[in-house]
């Protein structure tokens, strides 16, 4: 099942997708990336996976885009390719997609955590849009996602020195979940992501797109969006189930219907 540049499996319904270039401190180059976004869709319409689980190992989660595959590139190569293409892919994979960080997670590395739904990172992660040094600035979401998650002076900062933050400041900015010692990290996001996997699948798909939505909408039509959806739940087998087995002191069987 494994990728040129993916190492994937699969268990206790949680997807796992290792980046791995390890040569070039897994960077991004287009055919990794267009390897995640093929995988992420098959995780997304396979009913075994309930949760995905992305990481770059204990050494690094990714440089950033590759550098030497788009340095002689013109305006109208980066144009035609739409390499971004992929990455609108990886957003709207639909169940929550968790990313376990260690080492830099610099430029592309930065924002394809932030796509995930909850970040945990090692002691010796950093973060950090580093593009400006390069000449450029963030294209696949940093400026947009990175000011969201930790408010415009920090987001400013960032991506107009290219500083990174540590795991520590990144956890005090509210960039990401939690901070865990390097060996512990796939444990800590295995634990995570099972706890999720076990929750209702389509409960848990829906508040996701809840709070999504929130980012890009009013209060009043997301109070009207989140409402459509907690109704719409009401069609589906697992309510039944989570309040039965509530009521009859046991735990609830979520089927996913
Ligand atoms: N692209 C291509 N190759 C990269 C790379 C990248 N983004 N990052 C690292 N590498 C390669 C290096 O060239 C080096 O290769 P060689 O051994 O063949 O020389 C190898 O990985 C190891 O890297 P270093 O020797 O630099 O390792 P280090 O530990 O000294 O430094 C680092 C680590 C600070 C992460 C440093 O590699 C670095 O600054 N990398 C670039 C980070 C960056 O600028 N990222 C943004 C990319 S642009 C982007 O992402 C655009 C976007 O928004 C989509």
């Amino acid at each position: 099942m494994d990728t040129k540049h993916l190492i994937i499996s699969q268990k206790e319904g949680v997807g796992r997708v290792q980046l791995h270039r390890p040569r070039v401190l897994n960077a991004l180059n287009k055919e990794l990336v267009a390897e995640l976004a093929d995988v992420l869709d098959k995780m997304d319409r396979d009913d075994e996976v309930r949760v995905a689980l992305i990481t770059g190992g204990p050494k690094c989660f990714a440089a950033g885009a590759d550098i030497d595959e788009m340095a002689e590139s013109s305006a109208v190569e980066m144009l035609l390719e739409d390499q971004f293409a992929q990455w609108d892919r990886i957003r709207r994979f639909s169940k929550p997609l968790i990313a376990a960080v260690s080492g830099p997670a610099l430029g592309g590395g930065c924002e394809l955590a932030m796509v995930c739904d909850m970040i945990l990172a090692s002691e010796k992660a950093r973060f950090g849009q580093p593009e400006v040094n390069l000449g450029v600035m963030p294209g696949a979401g940093g400026t947009q996602r990175l000011s969201r998650a930790v408010g415009k002076a920090r987001a400013m900062e960032m991506v107009l020195t290219g500083r990174s933050m540590t795991a520590r400041e990144a956890l005090n900015a509210g960039l990401i979940n939690r901070v865990v010692p390097v060996e512990l990290l796939e444990e800590e996001a295995m634990k995570l992501a099972r706890e999720v996997a076990s929750k209702p699948p389509v409960a848990v798909r829906l508040a996701k797109r809840s709070v999504l939505k929130s980012f890009d909408t009013t209060v009043e039509e997301g109070l009207d969006y989140e409402q459509k959806l907690f109704y719409f739940l009401f069609a589906t087998e697992d309510q039944r189930e989570g309040m039965k087995a509530f009521q009859e002191k046991r735990k609830p069987r979520f089927r996913g219907k």
